[in-house]
C-alpha cells in the first residue's frame, strides 16, 4: 500500500528510542515500498553539530544491531539514507534553527507531516509552542507522543491541556506500543468474530485473568528516568492497563477509534479504586537485588544505579477488579518486573472448572481449559483443552493444546508494533492510540497505590535477579488458590 506523501520529523533524532525503535520501522517501511524517497523526507533532531555530523554512521550501526538477522541491505540503506537528515535544533528555545526547519517543511506544504516527540514530557510545551510560532502545524499536521504521559493526574491533565492549546484531539497520536503487536490485534479479532469466545467471555466461564510481562533488561541507560518513575508508572500506567482492556472491554458498534475508546474508558472507569488498606492487601512491590540471568551474574538495582538506597519498585504484582455485571468477582492478576528468569509477555484467561466431573478418578486429573496469548518471545495463541490419549484404550485424560499460531505458517511475517503504528499515523487511522480520557483514568487508579507506597514504612521486597519476583507474588495468588503460569513451566507442559 501507498501512503501520502510525508515528512517524518523525530524530535530526539539521535536517542536511543529513536535509533533502536524509530528507525528500523522507517527503514522497513521504505524497503515495503509504502514510502519512497522522492515523496518523503525523515529529519532528525540533533543536539548539536557533532551529533549531527556522527548521525549517519550511528544510524547505519543501529540498524544492522537492531533488525532481523539478513534484514540489512547495503543498497537499500544507500537509498534509504538519501532521505535522511540531521537538524540542529534547540528544541526548547525559539532561535534561527527552527526557520531553518521550518524552511525544510516548507518546500512540501502539502505533505502530511508527522511531529514524533521521543523527548522529556516536560520540553513538549516548548517544541509545541516553537512549532506553532514557525506556522508549522497545518490541517496536515500529527502530533506522536510516547508514555508515560505526565507523572499522575495532574501532571498528564497539565500536558494534556498544553498540547490541547496547539493540536486538536484528532492530530494527537499518544502511542503505546502494545498495541501495535499483531497478537494483540488478533486478539480482538479472536473476541469478536468468534461466538464460541463471547459466548464463555465472562464472570460465568472465566475463574481468572492473568496479565504478565517479563523483562530480562535492567536499567539500560535509562536510570534517572527509571529511579523517578518506577515499574508502576513505566508499564502499569500504560501497556498493562491497556491488555485489560483489551481483554475486558465490551464489543465496540464498531471498529472506529472513538466506539473502541469508549469502552476501554468504561473498562478504566469500572476498575475497583483501591483504598491504603486495599493496596497493601493487593499488590506487591519488588527491587531485584544480584543474580544470575541466562547464565550471566548482574547488579543489583542499587548498584545499577549507584545510589545506596532508593525505594522504587522495578517489579509490581495486582490483583485487580473489574466492578461490572461482566467481571463480577474474577480478578485480573497484572504482574511486570526487569531482570526476571525470561523475556516474556503473555496473557492467560483461565477457565472454570467443568460442573461435574463424569470420568473416573483414574482417567486422569482434569485441567481447566485455558486461553494462552503470548505477545513476546514469539507471537502465538493457544487453547488448552481436554482430550482422550488416542493411544491407549482405556480412556485416559490429558490436557492437548490447540495452536493458533499464525507465525508458525507465515514464516516470513516480522511483527514490528512501531512500523505498524507509524503507518497508522500516516495514514491518519487514530485506532491504536489512546485517547487523552484513557490517559487520565488510568492514572486515576494508579495514583492511590502509589500514593499508599510512598507512604507505607514497608519497603519493596526484594528479589533475586533471574527469578520470577519476589515471594510475596505468588502468595497474592495463592490467597486465592491460583497460581502465575510461568512462560517456561507452559513450554513444559505443551512437550
Ligand atoms: C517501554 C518501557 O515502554 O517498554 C521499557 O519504558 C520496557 O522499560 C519496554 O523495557 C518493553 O517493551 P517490549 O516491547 O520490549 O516488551
Amino acid at each position: 500500500m501507498n501512503y501520502q506523501a510525508s515528512d517524518i520529523i523525530i524530535f530526539g533524532g539521535a536517542g536511543d528510542l529513536s535509533l533502536r525503535k524509530l528507525l528500523p520501522a522507517i527503514y522497513r517501511i521504505y524497503s515495503e515500498g509504502s514510502l519512497n524517497a522522492d515523496s518523503s523526507s525523515v529529519l532528525l533532531s540533533c543536539r548539536d553539530d557533532e551529533e549531527a555530523a556522527g548521525l549517519m554512521p550511528e544510524i547505519e550501526k543501529h540498524l544492522k544491531l537492531n533488525l532481523a538477522p539478513g534484514e540489512f541491505s547495503q543498497t537499500l540503506w544507500e537509498q534509504f539514507s538519501q532521505s535522511i537528515q540531521a537538524v540542529v535544533l534547540n528544541i526548547a528555545e525559539h532561535n534561527e534553527q527552527w526557520s531553518l526547519l521550518a524552511e525544510h517543511l516548507n518546500r512540501n506544504p502539502d505533505r502530511v507531516r508527522v511531529f514524533y516527540m521521543a523527548i522529556p514530557p516536560a520540553i513538549y510545551g516548548a517544541c509545541c509552542e516553537n512549532l506553532s510560532t514557525e506556522g508549522l502545524i497545518s490541517a496536515n499536521t500529527r502530533l506522536v507522543v510516547e508514555k508515560p504521559i505526565g507523572y499522575d493526574t495532574e501532571s498528564a491533565i497539565a500536558i494534556n491541556n498544553k498540547m490541547a492549546e496547539f493540536f486538536s484531539e484528532e492530530q494527537l497520536y499518544r502511542i503505546d506500543h502494545y498495541l501495535g503487536k499483531e497478537t494483540v490485534q488478533n486478539l480482538l479479532a479472536l473476541r469478536f468474530n468468534n461466538l464460541l469466545f463471547e459466548q464463555l467471555w465472562d464472570a460465568k466461564s472465566i475463574d481468572h485473568v492473568q496479565i504478565s510481562i517479563s523483562e530480562m533488561v535492567g536499567l539500560e541507560k535509562r536510570a534517572s528516568f527509571y529511579d523517578g518513575a518506577g515499574a508502576m508508572r513505566d508499564m502499569v500506567q500504560n501497556h498493562l492497563l491497556q491488555l485489560l482492556c483489551l481483554i475486558a472491554m465490551e464489543p465496540p458498534h464498531k471498529l472506529s477509534a472513538n466506539s473502541i475508546r469508549q469502552e476501554k474508558l468504561k473498562v478504566l472507569e469500572s476498575l475497583r479504586p483501591m483504598s491504603r488498606g486495599d493496596v497493601l492487601a493487593n499488590t506487591v512491590r519488588g527491587q531485584y537485588v544480584a543474580g544470575e540471568v541466562a547464565g550471566e551474574l548482574k547488579s543489583g538495582y542499587l548498584e545499577e544505579l549507584g545510589k545506596p538506597s532508593s525505594t522504587t519498585e522495578t517489579f509490581v504484582a495486582i490483583r485487580a477488579h473489574i466492578d461490572n455485571w461482566r467481571w463480577s468477582k474474577v480478578p485480573f492478576y497484572l504482574r511486570t518486573g526487569k531482570r526476571m528468569n525470561k523475556r516474556s509477555a503473555e496473557i492467560v484467561v483461565q477457565f472454570k472448572d467443568v460442573s461435574h466431573r463424569l470420568y473416573p478418578g483414574e482417567a486422569g486429573a482434569l485441567q481447566a481449559n485455558k486461553l494462552v496469548i503470548r505477545l513476546q518471545p514469539d507471537e502465538s495463541m493457544q487453547l488448552v483443552l481436554m482430550a482422550k490419549n488416542l493411544q491407549k484404550l482405556e480412556t485416559e485424560l490429558q490436557p492437548v493444546t490447540l495452536n493458533l499460531n499464525f507465525a508458525d505458517e507465515h514464516k516470513e511475517f516480522r511483527s514490528d508494533a512501531y512500523k505498524r503504528l507509524l503507518l497508522d499515523v500516516v495514514g491518519g487511522n487514530p485506532s491504536l492510540f489512546i485517547h487523552r480520557d484513557e490517559v487520565e483514568q488510568a492514572w486515576n487508579w494508579c495514583d492511590p497505590i502509589i500514593d499508599a507506597w510512598q507512604n507505607s514504612p514497608r519497603q519493596p521486597h526484594l528479589y533475586r535477579s533471574g527469578s520470577w519476583g519476589p515471594e510475596g507474588s505468588d502468595q497474592l495468588l495463592a490467597e486465592q488458590g491460583h497460581q502465575w503460569f510461568n512462560l517456561a513451566e507452559i513450554d513444559k507442559a505443551n512437550t
